[in-house]
C-alpha cells in the first residue's frame, strides 16, 4: 500500500469511528440522572427503593443511583434530573432522618431562596407503614411539600399521592402490588424527566 492509501484508509477510518461514536454520545447527553433517596430501619422501605430504581432503569437512558439519605452528597442531589424520595411512616409523618436529609439542603448544599438550586427538577415519593391507613397520605404529602416548598414538579404513581406498601408493623415482607407501584412510580418519573430534558434541549 502506498502513502496516499494508507492516508485514505485512515481517514475512512476516522470518519468512520465518527459516525459509530455520534449516536452513543448524543444517546449519552440525552440520559436522565435519577436519584432514589431512601430511609430504612428494617428494610422495607430500602425493598420499595429498589423497586422505584428497577423501574426508573426500566425506562432505559437513564442512570439510577440509590442511596440511604445520610448518604447522599450535595453535588448528586444538585446534578439529578429527578429526586425519589422514600420513608418509613413514623408518627403519620416522614421519618426524622429524612426530614434532616431535607433540612440538610439549605444547611449544607446551599439549596436556598432566591436561587432554588432544585427548581423545575422532577419529585416523587414513596413509604411503607404498619397500617393500611394510619398515615400514608400525610407522610407522602409531607414528602411532596418539602419538594414543592423548593419549587420543584412533582408527580405520583402507584396510588394517588405516591407508591406505598403496607408492613404490618414491619412483620410483613412486600408483597408483589407494592413492588409493581414501585417500579411503576419509577417508571413514570424516568419517563416524564425524559421528555422534560428532550424539551428544554429543543424548545
Ligand atoms: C417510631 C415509629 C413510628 C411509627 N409510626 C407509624 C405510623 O404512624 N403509622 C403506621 O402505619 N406505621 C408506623 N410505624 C411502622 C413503620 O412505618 C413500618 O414498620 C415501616 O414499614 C418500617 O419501614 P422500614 O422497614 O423501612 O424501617 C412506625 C414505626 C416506628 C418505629
Amino acid at each position: 500500500m502506498n502513502s496516499s492509501n494508507v492516508l485514505g484508509t485512515f481517514a475512512w477510518l476516522v470518519l468512520f469511528a465518527g459516525f459509530v461514536g455520534s449516536p452513543a454520545t448524543a444517546a449519552e447527553s440525552e440520559s436522565v440522572r435519577i436519584l432514589v433517596a431512601f430511609y430504612s430501619r428494617t428494610g422495607h422501605t430500602a425493598a420499595l427503593a429498589k423497586a422505584v430504581a428497577e423501574g426508573a432503569r426500566k425506562a432505559g437512558q437513564t442512570e439510577v443511583s440509590i442511596k440511604n439519605v445520610a448518604d447522599v452528597k450535595c453535588a448528586e442531589l444538585l446534578a439529578a434530573d429527578a429526586l425519589i424520595v422514600g420513608s418509613p411512616v413514623y408518627w403519620s409523618n416522614m421519618a426524622g432522618e429524612v426530614k434532616s436529609f431535607f433540612d440538610r439542603w439549605s444547611t449544607d448544599c446551599q439549596v436556598l431562596p432566591p436561587a432554588f438550586p432544585m427548581k423545575d427538577k422532577l419529585g416523587a415519593a414513596f413509604v411503607t407503614a404498619g397500617g393500611v391507613s394510619s398515615g400514608k397520605e400525610i407522610a407522602l404529602l409531607t414528602i411532596l411539600a418539602a419538594m414543592i416548598g423548593n419549587r420543584m414538579i412533582v408527580l405520583s404513581e402507584g396510588q394517588a399521592l405516591g407508591a406505598t406498601a403496607t408492613t404490618g408493623e414491619g412483620k410483613l415482607p412486600l408483597d408483589e402490588e407494592a413492588l409493581r407501584e414501585g417500579r411503576d412510580l419509577g417508571e413514570r418519573v424516568a419517563r416524564v424527566a425524559f421528555v422534560l430534558k428532550r424539551g428544554r434541549r429543543n424548545p
